[in-house]
């Protein structure tokens, strides 16, 4: 069984959606464990109250690269093979990509590349456009920057308003993410080679 870590800094909402699939077997997966670099975020309340392992460590002032390693060692001692980033708010420093290359996965709340960086739907609304969505990646050095593996689109309702627009792109997150997870580790969808060399 392959084995996931979660990296989050929020709330924690596709964390829970992984977590569910995992509990129901739609993700055939071990959450091994769950790093958060916000230590009262609503995800890491969650993850301990369902008995996970969890490391909730403030990354305030620690230099980016001191913070990664501490990070990357504890995904190494939990055995992971997959790293899922779910509203993790760092960039990583390139000693995380090399320690896992090909092996981390990003969810992002629009149809890349349109619109990275930070308040994806806000953008959409803003530029007017009529659909909009959400996309799991392969991680980079960059910000929403690596090659794209799946893709859900959101329409754009006359009456949208940019949190019902953002609400509905949130549900087809929670459906995405747990399912492009695992066509990963089902190999259904191959660890990204090109990434990985
Ligand atoms: C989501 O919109 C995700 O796409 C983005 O950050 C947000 C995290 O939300 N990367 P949650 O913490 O999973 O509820």
């Amino acid at each position: 069984m392959k084995r996931i870590g979660i990296l989050l800094s929020g709330r924690g909402s596709n964390f829970q959606a992984i977590h569910r699939a995992v509990e129901r077997g739609e993700v055939q997966a071990e959450i091994a464990c769950v790093i958060s670099n916000v230590p009262d975020a609503g995800g890491v309340a969650y993850a301990r109250e369902k008995g996970l392992t969890v490391h909730a460590l403030s990354s305030r002032g620690v230099p980016r690269e001191e913070f990664d390693r501490q990070v990357i060692r504890m995904l190494l001692d939990a055995g992971v093979d997959l790293v899922c980033l779910a509203g993790y708010m760092r960039l990583l420093s390139k000693e995380f990509i090399a320690a896992f290359a090909g092996r981390i996965v990003n969810i992002h709340p629009s149809l890349l590349p349109a619109f990275p960086g930070l308040h994806a739907q806000k953008q959409a609304f803003d530029a007017g456009v009529k659909v909009t969505g959400c996309t799991v990646h392969w991680v980079d050095e960059g910000l929403d920057t690596g090659p794209i593996i799946a893709q859900a689109e959101v329409p754009v309702q006359p009456d949208d308003t940019e949190e019902t627009l953002g609400a509905r792109i949130l549900e087809q997150e929670h459906k995405l993410y747990p399912a492009t997870i695992q066509a990963i580790v089902s190999k259904t969808l191959p660890v990204d080679e090109s990434m990985s060399s």
